[in-house]
């Protein structure tokens, strides 16, 4: 993203072309920055064997699974709708694991069905679930079981979920013994350890300790002769939000992941997602009022918390840019939607240049947790999605339209 002749460009195009041609509010991507994250893993991993699992749910639109999927990608999918779409967009079965805490039977089987390389488990009730629905199928289910380490990410509450008290994982100290009785199903195969202790993480310090404890713990295992094989290290690499921000480099986080595991000849796997896609995605909107309640200023923009409810539901930042560069004076004013709520902005108290009504800013790093949070509230149709490629851009997911409000009613 840069300004060329005072005119923000993706890639090679302008963006307000696109918000010409195809409306606002729109989300727009750029494939070369998606494929450039998920090269770095790749490249920083070398020749240690792994398996980059992208989490599916930080973007689920097909293109952009596709364009991974042929880049090499596995994925990390957490419903059967997810893995749907990880199929439906040329994803390899082989390289699909299922995690989250409350899979349903019929996810199971479905993803028992297409044989796919993994389970991470959360509980013993779903191992004994796997375990009947494999037995009917008469095959065998490859499992990890996620490993809940009581290790602080600091990150933001609703988004860390490596501590005991968080609904995540099997506590690391019952590991060993649900591994004991997970090698007593039939038609389990115990090959794997996995660990996802938050998201937006921008300090790496905690995960390499949470690593150092998994390696320790699959070397316990095997040594109870438990044909460990591969180390599912989880996702959660942050991107910067704010102006100033740093995240770690993806290829020193890999290094320090790569020296943990390193002698212990087992496949690394991991789940990123936001690093991959956040950066690579805008939320372009539109200026429809300017308004002054006594001292505050508000910008009322089209796009609104049902489009993007990042701000509305974590307080998260979003660095906010005119699509046209202006020398204008500067404010200091709440970005707002047109939802009926008043947690419905996109940013408060931001110093911005002074906007008109018409006017185009794109709302930054929205790629990751933005359309496939988006919802109808308000009965709004959900926004389209653009991907951009080199000096062209096509659309990837249609703008809704009302009949499109009411299908199913
Ligand atoms: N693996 C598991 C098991 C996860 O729960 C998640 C994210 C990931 C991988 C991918 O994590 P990432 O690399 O994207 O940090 N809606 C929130 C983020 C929720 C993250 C949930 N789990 C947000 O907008 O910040």
């Amino acid at each position: 993203m840069q300004y060329r002749d005072q005119t923000l460009y993706l890639e090679d195009v302008p963006l307000a072309d696109i918000a010409k041609r195809h409306g606002t509010p729109c989300y727009v991507y750029t494939s070369a920055s998606i494929l450039g994250k998920f090269q770095a893993y790749e490249q920083a991993f070398g020749s240690v064997p792994h398996q980059i699992c992208y989490a599916a749910k930080a973007n689920g639109n097909l293109a952009i699974l596709k364009l991974l999927a042929e880049a090499g990608a596995g994925f990390d999918i957490v419903s059967g709708g997810e893995l749907f779409r990880v199929l439906k967009a040329g994803g390899d079965p082989a390289k699909v694991i299922f995690s989250g805490v409350g899979k349903t039977a019929a996810e199971l089987d479905y993803a028992l069905e297409q044989n796919i390389r993994g389970f991470n488990c959360e509980s013993e009730p779903e191992l004994a679930l796997i375990d009947s629905l494999a037995a009917r199928r008469g095959v065998k289910a490859r499992i990890a079981l996620r490993v809940n380490p009581d290790v602080d990410a600091s990150t933001h509450p609703y988004i860390s979920t490596g501590l005991r008290k968080h609904k995540f994982g099997i506590d690391i100290s019952e590991a060993e013994s649900v591994y004991g009785r997970a090698r007593t199903f039939q038609n389990l195969v115990p090959e794997g350890v996995s660990c996802h202790i938050g998201s937006q993480i921008l300090d790496i310090q905690p995960m390499l300790e949470v690593f150092d404890k998994m390696v320790a713990l699959a070397v316990r295992l095997r040594a109870q002769s438990l044909p460990i094989r591969s180390l599912d290290l989880g996702g959660g690499l942050g991107v910067p939000y704010h102006k100033g921000e740093t995240a770690p480099p993806i290829a020193d986080y890999i290094h320090a992941m790569c020296q943990k595991v390193a002698g212990h000849e087992l496949e690394i796997l991991i789940e990123p997602g936001r690093s991959i896609v956040a950066e690579a995605g805008l939320l372009v909107t539109r200026v429809l009022y300017r308004k002054t309640n006594g001292k505050k200023e508000f910008v009322i923009v089209d796009a609104a918390m049902n489009d993007l409810i990042r701000p509305a539901l974590y307080h998260s930042h979003h660095h906010i840019v005119p699509l046209r560069q202006t020398d204008a004076d500067k404010i200091v004013a709440d970005v707002v939607g047109p939802i009926c709520e008043t947690g419905d902005f996109l940013a408060r108290e931001r110093e911005m240049p002074n906007v008109f009504p018409g006017d185009l800013l794109a709302i930054c790093t929205a790629g990751a947790y933005g359309f496939v949070a988006a919802s109808n509230y308000n009965a709004r149709p959900r926004p389209p999605e653009i991907l951009v490629e080199g000096d062209r851009h096509r659309v990837i997911r249609k703008r809704e339209t009302y009949e499109d409000l009411i299908r199913g009613e």
